[in-house]
């Protein structure tokens, strides 16, 4: 049975497993990994039983603005819905009620996310890409 979570805390290498199906997430290490689970301000996940299945973080000061992270689901369990569950989830989670704007970075999921209303600013958005050290 699936389920659907905002408090579950998964370990940093259930979130490495989810991570090797995507092309931009593949090669995170797991200290980062750690790093990035105890600064995230909310975690959506589903499950299989105990296994972790698919995942969306946010980050947000609450009022303005929140950023919607690595909304990534097991590839045997696409087509499902349970994408659409943790990006609605997270959007209309209460503690976000507040926020202005959410935002988003994807290179190749724009059809993914119109479908919840995001949309393209081109001319607005900038990116600093630092060379990895
Ligand atoms: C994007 C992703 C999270 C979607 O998860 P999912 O559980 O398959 O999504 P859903 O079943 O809720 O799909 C809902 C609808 O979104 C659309 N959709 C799903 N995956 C899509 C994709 N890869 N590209 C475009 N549209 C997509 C489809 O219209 C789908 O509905 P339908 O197939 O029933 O007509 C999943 O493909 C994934 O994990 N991809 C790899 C990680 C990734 O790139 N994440 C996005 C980071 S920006």
């Amino acid at each position: 049975m699936i389920t659907f979570s905002s408090r579950k805390k998964p370990s940093a290498p259930q979130v490495k497993a989810l991570y090797r199906h995507a092309w931009w997430a593949k090669d995170r290490q797991i200290s980062k990994i750690r790093q990035m689970l105890s600064h995230t301000d909310l975690l959506f996940t589903c499950w299989e039983g105990a296994a972790l299945v698919g995942l969306a973080r946010v980050n947000t000061d609450y009022a303005f603005r929140a950023v919607l992270f690595d909304v990534i689901v097991d590839p045997r369990f696409h087509r499902q819905g349970l994408g659409t569950r943790l990006v609605e989830n997270a959007l209309a989670h209460p503690d976000l009620r507040q926020v202005e704007q959410f935002w988003l970075y994807t290179t190749d999921k724009q059809a993914f996310y119109e479908r919840f209303g995001f949309r393209q600013y081109p001319e607005n958005v900038m990116i600093l890409k630092k060379a990895k050290p």
